[in-house]
């Protein structure tokens, strides 16, 4: 630990489970009722735009319904007392990072809490149901989209990311199944460049063997456990 300055955290599904928000792979390979492709696809809004606007439109609404556990706030913890360099990377579209009161985080696939202008290309916070055709508060034209990053899309910030994955001595990977790229590669990219690997995840995911330490169980207690040993040994 004393040699460590600067660390990437990669977080997914699994760090919101116990918040009670689904995880994308659940048996039967189903979210929340839906095939994957069916829903988070450029051809899926295309095709059923209602579709599509209304499954983002149920999942924004149930951020309402839960809070963060005690990962979310462990990790905001970290994020406050790490006197280091130090980025979250989040694949979650939800919001309990930040209500947490994680600050130096990239929601690198999108925001539920967000509208994009698939025309003008700006992003706007929204609260609220985004039915299709809604218009963009700055060109006016009927195209405001949910702000999701979808499979065939580029994720948000890469530069940075790759930027933070380059200087790391730490990279954490905690609950993702590592099925998705590019955050399914970061623990790759991180090791070229030297840094330890260390994966909280209630099972191996596909690219466990990458990590040099594997810990399994609930993200709930391995990442306060973790982030304790973190800060107890500045
Ligand atoms: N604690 C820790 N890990 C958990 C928990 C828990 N309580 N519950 C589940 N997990 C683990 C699962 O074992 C699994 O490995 O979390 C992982 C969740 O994997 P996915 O559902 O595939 O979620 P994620 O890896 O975030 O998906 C990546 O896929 O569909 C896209 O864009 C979407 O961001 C998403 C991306």
């Amino acid at each position: 630990m004393r040699d460590i300055r600067n660390t990437v955290i990669l977080t997914g599904a699994g760090l919101s489970a116990e918040s009670g928000i689904a995880t994308f792979r659940g048996p039967g390979g189903l979210w929340e009722g839906h095939r994957v492709e069916d829903v988070c696809t450029p051809q899926a809004l295309h095709r059923d735009p209602e579709l599509v606007h209304r499954f983002y439109d149920e999942r924004r609404a149930k951020l309402a319904d839960v809070a963060p556990n005690a990962a979310h706030r462990a990790l905001a913890r970290v994020d406050a007392e790490w006197p280091g360099e130090l980025l979250i990377v989040t694949q979650n579209v939800d919001d309990l990072h930040e209500r947490a009161g994680a600050m130096r985080l990239i929601h690198m696939h999108g925001e539920l809490k967000s509208a994009l202008c698939a025309l003008c290309g700006i992003r706007h916070a929204w609260e609220s149901a985004l039915p299709p055709e809604s218009e963009c508060p700055d060109c006016g034209e009927p195209a405001l989209r949910p702000d999701i990053v979808f499979f065939g899309e580029m994720p948000y910030r890469m530069e940075a990311i790759e930027r933070a994955l380059g200087a790391a001595d730490l990279f954490v990977s905690i609950g993702t199944s590592g099925a998705v790229y590019p955050a399914a590669g970061f623990v790759q990219t991180a090791r070229y460049h030297g840094a330890e690997t260390l994966e909280l995840n209630l099972d191996p995911s596909e690219g466990s063997g990458w990590f040099g330490e594997s810990r399994l169980g609930p993200a709930g207690t391995l990442v306060p456990r973790w982030v304790e040993e973190m800060l107890g040994g500045l």
